[in-house]
């Protein structure tokens, strides 16, 4: 029997701790290789910042270049493009209300005069974090003519809660026909 035999019952404990030693090499082993992957790829990202990141100077912001307020809202470019240009700031943005077509490629370039801001348009995948110094950009199409609510989506202070703008999407040639005349749309009641 082998309860009776001391000898068996030392290598059955011999067998039981030669595998829970194997367990937990191997569990050392997938610690170490995620660990591993984390020094890797955090290391990466750190030495390499994604691509196309474009810089902004916030002091100058509102004096001189892109972001000054007359340029802001939406234009057509002499290339045919449709250009959104936006600023965040506690707690607003600028334009308030932004027109843009029906079912046309529109560009929109933002950047944050203060916080890390962001925004999303209704439903639509237009989506973006707004960060101080630098220009935030993304193409998207609105399928539907309509209005959007386009709320700050990142905790930028006390009043967060109430920092909101409007997109209003128009029909195409009702677009085409405004900007011949406006050649700067908002939809900003003055
Ligand atoms: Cu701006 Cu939240």
């Amino acid at each position: 029997m082998s309860a009776d035999d001391p000898g068996a019952a030392a290598r059955a404990e011999a067998v039981a701790v030669a595998a829970e030693r194997r367990w937990a090499i191997i569990v050392i082993a997938i610690i170490g290789l995620l660990i591993g992957m984390m020094i890797v790829t955090g290391l990466h990202w750190a030495a390499m910042p994604p691509s196309r990141v474009e810089t902004v100077d916030v002091r100058t912001l509102h004096i001189k270049g892109e972001f000054v307020e007359r340029n802001l809202g939406t234009t057509l470019e002499p290339d045919g493009r449709v250009l959104v240009r936006l600023i965040a700031q506690q707690y607003s943005f600028v334009p308030q209300c932004i027109v843009v077509p029906e079912n046309m490629p529109v560009t929109f370039r933002g950047t944050s005069t203060d916080a890390i801001h962001g925004f999303i348009v209704g439903k639509s995948n237009a989506n973006s974090m707004l960060v101080p110094g630098f220009v935030a950009t993304f193409t998207t199409t609105f399928p539907k003519a309509g209005e959007h609510l386009m709320p700050c989506h990142e905790y930028c202070g006390t009043g967060h809660e109430a920092m909101w703008a409007r997109v209003k999407v128009i029909s195409q040639p009702e677009f085409l026909q405004r900007i011949r005349t406006e050649s700067r749309l908002s939809c900003v009641q003055s």
